[in-house]
């Protein structure tokens, strides 16, 4: 069944199916024993998606929406006194995790790269061979304010060879489920993601994906109560449920979403149809005249940035608004350099909804007195 509403080519919410939202119609208490065993089918199938032992690694939701998790990790993972963390950032969401540990007072390196471009390893080993004394090293997988994917196995085996005893945490919020990522390759110690992302639950709750040995010598170091990571794991081991009220319908939601997941054919089946609707996409956005921002050998199957026309009647205000009421939500660029806008092909689309959404960018486009294809 397909997604009523508005269709959302975006990084988030997300477009989640009529079966998903229906999971919702039930009233469950966070004591009950439906919930806690919902809780727990969630958890070893995060473990079970990201490829990794019970053994080794913890799953922990926390409720907020991603940006909670990448906070609680990055708190909980630093030392109250004595934390360093370096953050390899080249867009948005890498510097918001700088922004996190100024909150906190975390002594951080912001280390900034071209946006438009993977961050380079080799200027990363350089700067490892310098300096190696950190307690977290952050990167994020697909930097979704441009669509670029980061060479996070590459990053991780540096990090794992200067830096010893340094935590590597991937903040793979938009990647996670439909590219693929081999934790134990990359030596990850934390990975975040969130519910209303290539999973298509519905938004709610994220999760940190933890090297249990790592996150259990990692009590007391976080500022923020509700943030505490090691704490929420704690809680939900003891007696499988929540310290402070639990997004119940929303993980009723995701237990669905994960089994449509596993019959999609899981990440394969995931990366599969997403790959073919950014291939409609592109075809369909180079026929109209417009050109990307990242080169393709750079760019992700999530989202992609297009440079705004440079005709005088393109505003990007009065696209956005006419595309929302023909029911398509596009996204504003978030890069720093360049004038873009994003389209999103993840959540619950279809190649049908690529090919109706280029229809209406053409309808705009002629409503806007703007040439199609644009010269
Ligand atoms: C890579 C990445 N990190 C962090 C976030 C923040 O997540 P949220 O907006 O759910 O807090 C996003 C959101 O799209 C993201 O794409």
């Amino acid at each position: 069944m397909s997604c009523t509403g508005k269709k959302l080519f975006t990084p988030g919410p997300l477009c989640c199916s009529t079966e998903v939202k229906a999971a919702m119609m039930q009233d469950l208490g966070s004591r009950d024993k439906d919930f806690i065993d919902c809780v727990k089918e969630i958890r070893t199938s995060l473990l079970e998606i990201a490829k990794v032992s019970e053994d080794e690694y913890t799953a922990v939701p926390l409720q907020g929406s991603g940006s909670y998790c990448v906070e609680s990790v990055l708190q909980t993972t630093s030392p109250r006194k004595g934390a360093r963390v370096l953050v390899l950032a080249n867009g948005a969401y890498g510097n918001r995790m700088v922004k996190m540990c100024k909150y906190a007072a975390i002594e951080t390196r912001h280390e900034t790269y071209a946006e438009d471009v993977p961050i380079p390893v080799d200027e990363v080993r350089r700067l490892l061979e310098k300096d190696a004394a950190w307690t977290t090293v952050a990167i994020v997988h697909c930097e979704t304010s441009s669509g670029v994917i980061n060479p996070v196995e590459e990053v991780g085996r540096l990090v794992h060879r200067y830096c010893a005893g340094t935590v590597f945490f991937v903040d793979a919020m938009s990647s996670f489920g439909a590219v693929p990522l081999d934790l134990t390759a990359a030596k990850i110690d934390y990975l975040v993601s969130s519910a209303n992302k290539c999973l298509e639950g519905v938004p709610g709750f994220s999760y940190a994906i933890c090297r249990k040995k790592h996150l259990l010598s990692c009590k007391a170091n976080c500022r923020v109560m509700s943030l505490d990571l090691v704490e929420q794991h704690l809680s939900l081991e003891s007696n499988g449920q929540f310290r402070f009220t639990p997004p119940t319908h929303t993980f009723l939601a995701f237990r669905t979403a994960i089994r449509e997941y596993r019959k999609e054919g899981g990440l394969e089946g995931r990366a599969a149809r997403y790959r073919e609707n950014q291939r409609l996409l592109l075809d369909g956005m180079a026929r109209l005249g417009y050109r990307r921002l990242v080169h393709p050998q750079h760019a992700s199957y999530i989202i992609t940035a297009f440079l705004n026309p440079t005709h005088a009647n393109f505003d990007f205000k009065i696209f956005y608004t006419k595309l929302t009421e023909k029911g398509k939500v596009i996204y504003p660029g978030k890069v720093t350099h360049a004038d873009c806008f994003r389209v999103g092909n993840i959540g619950h689309l279809f190649p049908a909804d690529m090919i109706e959404l280029l229809r209406c960018v053409e309808e705009v486009m002629q409503e806007m007195g703007l040439p199609v294809p644009l010269e």
